[in-house]
């Protein structure tokens, strides 16, 4: 069998699947939404008002997107407050200042707000955060496949700055745009960029169905990727680190041996250890398609982002996206017959236990940071330690610390796959008890008497951020919902305060 049909067999497999749990499915759902008119779209036309005035229903609701959310629907995911306070999340889950401090994540990182913002956002974050350059377009303006095609990849390495002006100059604040997800003649949901049509390459899924291009057009964002660097550590390209993985299968696993399997996916130094290392952020597609309860069901991302609304005589897809908690579980009302309220406590709940475990996992990494920190000042004094616990202990802090930062940046705290969340969380507590126990025995061997408890001094990592001088907000931390993490690690040794040093 060739290639082509080898991805084809596997669709058509893929879509068998699907259509047997949509069928379920479809007897709650809503009926489809008004017939669309096709109309004169231009090919290629990226202004949005263009395409309202065949859509204004669906435009009027796109440009929602530019107002302001209430912060107080649930409890971990704020968003961007309507009275303008900007949720930190390194003051949110403090040992994250400690693992990210060496480049821009560390210095200022802030909770998603609507789609209208991913430009203006990127502008107005401290500028360690792109020094990327170009690359970091890739994901916000819908002119970065045309740019990357234009300039021959050469958009990737250059400044950011010269990046964004080659965006036409009234198109430099649009984010993610009609274009960016439809076909401009049938208005089928399309994808175009290269880094998803080699992605999905990558996991031999092409050819996708209706049902799963309502995954799949927000997967050309949320999802990680790996932004390879030559050896002037500039940008050379974005590619999704899908290597091995397969539809409904990217597993963290898959993702830590990609960024492992060469040195040009080690995009910076963390400073505490030393160590170059890669990324992970937004996983949001590979995490929910992992075998979630809802994606089996056949749920998609726009189902419970993007749910039918009535306007007038008119049924439309909301393209407001949003929380569902931020519109009173409307979305979970198309499948579910519980009463908001119910369904709300369930999404709380699932979070609460995701970030005790988050803070389990990112506490017992930072711990291990801080031991290889003290390990490499020992070592500078003359102490050995022997190579095999050494690189063994390496090789389980990084297992660890990938787990940790992939809970960190999928942005449902655990909902959108709960047991998944579990595993991932459990399996970074392992790993990094194992890096602290064989830390402990290479640095007693070396004769270092190690202290019980190690003091993170946060307060180094938290305070004084960048340019504008960020510091930790004590109001906004997300404190282990137990207590059982301050009787693992006391408080006094998060060496953590609101104050300066
Ligand atoms: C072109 C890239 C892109 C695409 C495509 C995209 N998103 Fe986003 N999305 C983003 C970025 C970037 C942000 C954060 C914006 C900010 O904070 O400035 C975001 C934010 C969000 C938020 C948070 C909104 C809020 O009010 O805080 C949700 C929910 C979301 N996206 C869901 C989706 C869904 C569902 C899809 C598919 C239907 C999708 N996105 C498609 C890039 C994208
Ligand atoms: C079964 C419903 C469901 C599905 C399917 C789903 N989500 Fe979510 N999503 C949620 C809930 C619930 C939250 C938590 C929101 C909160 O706490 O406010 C969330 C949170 C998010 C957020 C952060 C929102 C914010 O306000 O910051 C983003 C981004 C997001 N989802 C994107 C996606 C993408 C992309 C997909 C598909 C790959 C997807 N979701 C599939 C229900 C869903
Ligand atoms: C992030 C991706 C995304 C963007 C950007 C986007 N759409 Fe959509 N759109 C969707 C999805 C998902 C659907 C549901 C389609 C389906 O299930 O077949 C949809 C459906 C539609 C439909 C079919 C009727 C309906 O409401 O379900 C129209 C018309 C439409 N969009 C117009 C627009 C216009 C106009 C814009 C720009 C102002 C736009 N869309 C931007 C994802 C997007
Ligand atoms: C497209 C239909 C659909 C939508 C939309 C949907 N669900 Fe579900 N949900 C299901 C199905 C089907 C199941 C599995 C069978 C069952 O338990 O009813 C399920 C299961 C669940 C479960 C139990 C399983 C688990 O993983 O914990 C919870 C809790 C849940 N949904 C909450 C929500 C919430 C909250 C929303 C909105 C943010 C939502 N659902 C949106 C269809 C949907």
């Amino acid at each position: 069998m060739n290639i082509q049909k080898i991805i084809l067999s596997l669709c058509a497999a893929a879509i068998a699947v699907s259509m047997a749990v949509i069928s379920v499915v479809f007897i709650y759902a809503p009926s489809a939404p008004v017939e669309v008119k096709t109309g004169v779209i231009a090919a290629g036309e990226f202004e949005p008002s263009k395409w309202g005035q065949l859509y204004p229903l669906e435009y009027d609701s796109w440009a929602k997107t530019k107002e302001p959310r209430k912060s107080n629907m649930s409890k971990y995911k704020k968003g961007w407050d309507d009275d303008g306070v900007i949720y930190d999340k390194l003051s949110e889950f403090p040992y994250m200042a400690l693992l990210f401090n060496g480049w821009g994540f560390g210095i200022e990182y802030n909770e998603p707000r609507g789609h209208h913002y991913m430009m203006i956002d990127q502008s107005e974050v401290d500028s360690s955060r792109v020094k990327a350059g170009g690359a970091c377009l890739t994901c916000k303006t819908p002119y970065a496949d045309k740019l990357a095609r234009e300039t021959k990849g050469a958009i990737f390495s250059a400044s950011y700055k010269d990046a964004v002006n080659m965006i036409p100059e009234n198109h430099r604040q649009l984010g993610v745009a009609c274009i960016d997800c439809h076909d401009n003649k049938t208005m089928d949901l399309k994808v175009s960029k290269w880094t998803i049509l080699k992605g999905l390459e990558n996991i031999l899924h092409s050819g996708c169905s209706k049902e799963e291009m309502r995954n799949v057009v927000c997967a050309q964002c949320h999802v990680t990727y790996i932004i390879p660097k030559d050896a002037e550590m500039k940008s050379t390209d974005v590619i999704f680190p899908w290597k091995g993985g397969k539809w409904g299968d990217i597993s963290v696993e898959t993702i830590i041996a990609n960024i492992k399997s060469s040195p040009a996916h080690n995009e910076w130094k963390q400073a505490v250890t030393g160590f170059k290392v890669g990324f992970i952020r937004h996983p949001e597609f590979e995490f929910f398609t992992r075998n979630s309860t809802h994606f089996k069901a056949g749920a998609s991302c726009a189902d419970c982002h993007m749910p039918y609304k009535r306007v007038g005589a008119n049924k439309i897809s909301d393209h407001d996206v949003k929380s569902p908690l931020k519109e009173n579980m409307r979305a979970c009302l198309q499948c579910h017959a519980e009463t908001p309220d119910w369904l709300r406590e369930r999404v709380n709940s699932i979070q609460e236990k995701t970030v005790a475990l988050m803070n389990r996992s990112g506490y017992a990494v930072a711990t291990a940071a801080k031991l290889f920190e003290l390990a490499h000042k020992e070592q500078e004094k003359g102490k050995t330690i022997e190579v095999a616990i050494y690189d063994k202990a390496k090789d389980y802090y990084l297992e660890a610390f990938y787990r940790s930062i992939f809970l960190g940046a999928e942005n449902s705290v655990g909902f959108h796959n709960p047991p998944e969340a579990m595993r991932i969380a459990g399996d970074s507590v392992a790993y990094a008890s194992k890096a602290e126990a064989l830390l402990r025995q290479g640095l007693t061997k070396a004769g270092v008497d190690v202290p019980v408890n190690i003091n993170l001094e946060l307060s180094k990592y938290i305070n004084q951020r960048g340019t504008k001088k960020l510091n930790f907000r004590p109001e906004q931390e997300f404190a282990d919902p137990t207590s059982i993490q301050e009787t693992l690690l006391p408080k006094e040794m998060k060496g953590l305060n609101s104050k300066l040093n």
